[in-house]
């Protein structure tokens, strides 16, 4: 916080040096305002290889979440930013960075403070049962070859959410955190580009996918949880029993078939 109380503003050169302190690849750039951060290094890459560059925005004009949803931030409150690389892995296993990313957020958040972050298949940060955090992985064509592109937006210092629908299923790290202070954005920002260098990169060995998959698992927000959820065109039901080895979601449905999930919009639990 600085002295009228507002929050510091993200300082890319101590970014910088705590990346070069921790020998991690990123490069990392800035911005006072980009319409979003994933569209930001879509277009870069069309000219330059991107792999390794982080982009973070003070404010996102037109911040985008999954299924053409906005994503709304404060400017200067909260984290938004946007990695990429590029896996040394088959395509079809890419999305494993999504829950490899959240991992990182949950033990990021872990480490601050004596709360339980949990994971809300697929892409969704959850403390209390709200979401802080939402993630957003897309792949590109580019100069350097197919790249990816994980997009991540974290509320920090938030106490407020306007739209009706997200003030009773969001937070902050400052609300959750209270009384306490929330940390400093540039602390925080540190921490995460070191435990999402580690993460990211274990998805691309399999001994160590299966360790991080270990983590993601005694995360899972929705385990044993009945869930309404749409995939392929088809409105389901049915009760979460886990995740399998690549992170798809297995869902027992109410005829005791046992079905495997690798991508679906609304998933929601009932009460
Ligand atoms: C979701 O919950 O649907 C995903 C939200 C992802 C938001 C982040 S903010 C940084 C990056 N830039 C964007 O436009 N979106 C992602």
């Amino acid at each position: 916080m600085n002295a009228t109380g507002s929050p510091s503003p993200l300082d890319e050169a101590r970014l910088r040096a705590a990346c070069r302190a921790d020998a991690l690849p990123w490069r990392v750039s800035v911005l006072a305002e980009t319409a979003s951060t994933n569209d930001r290094l879509r277009d870069t890459g069309r000219t330059q290889d991107v792999a390794f560059e982080v982009v973070f925005a003070e404010k996102q004009t037109a911040g985008r979440g999954r299924r053409d949803h906005t994503w709304e931030t404060e400017a200067g409150q909260d984290l938004t930013f946007s990695l990429a690389l590029r896996p040394h892995l088959p395509l079809e296993k890419w999305a494993r960075a999504t829950q490899a990313a959240a991992l990182a957020v949950c033990r990021v958040i872990e480490n601050l403070a004596s709360l339980r972050a949990e994971i809300k298949w697929p892409n969704d940060v959850l403390l209390h049962d709200k979401k802080v955090c939402g993630i957003l992985t897309e792949s590109f064509g580019g100069a350097g070859g197919r790249f990816l592109v994980v997009g991540i937006g974290l509320n920090v210092h938030r106490q407020r959410f306007d739209d009706s629908s997200l003030a009773e299923t969001a937070t902050s790290l400052a609300l959750a955190l209270s009384p306490s202070p929330a940390p400093d954005r540039t602390e925080l920002a540190a921490a995460l580009l070191k435990e999402l260098a580690a993460c990211l990169d274990g998805i691309a060995d399999d001994t160590r996918h299966a360790a991080l998959m270990r983590d993601i698992r005694e995360r899972q927000a929705l385990l044993r949880r009945r869930v309404s959820l749409r995939t392929g065109g088809k409105d389901l039901t049915g009760e979460v029993t886990g995740l399998n080895d690549e992170g798809a979601l297995l869902l027992t449905l109410p005829d005791g078939a046992l079905l495997t999930v690798t991508s679906a919009e609304q998933v929601r639990p009932f009460a």
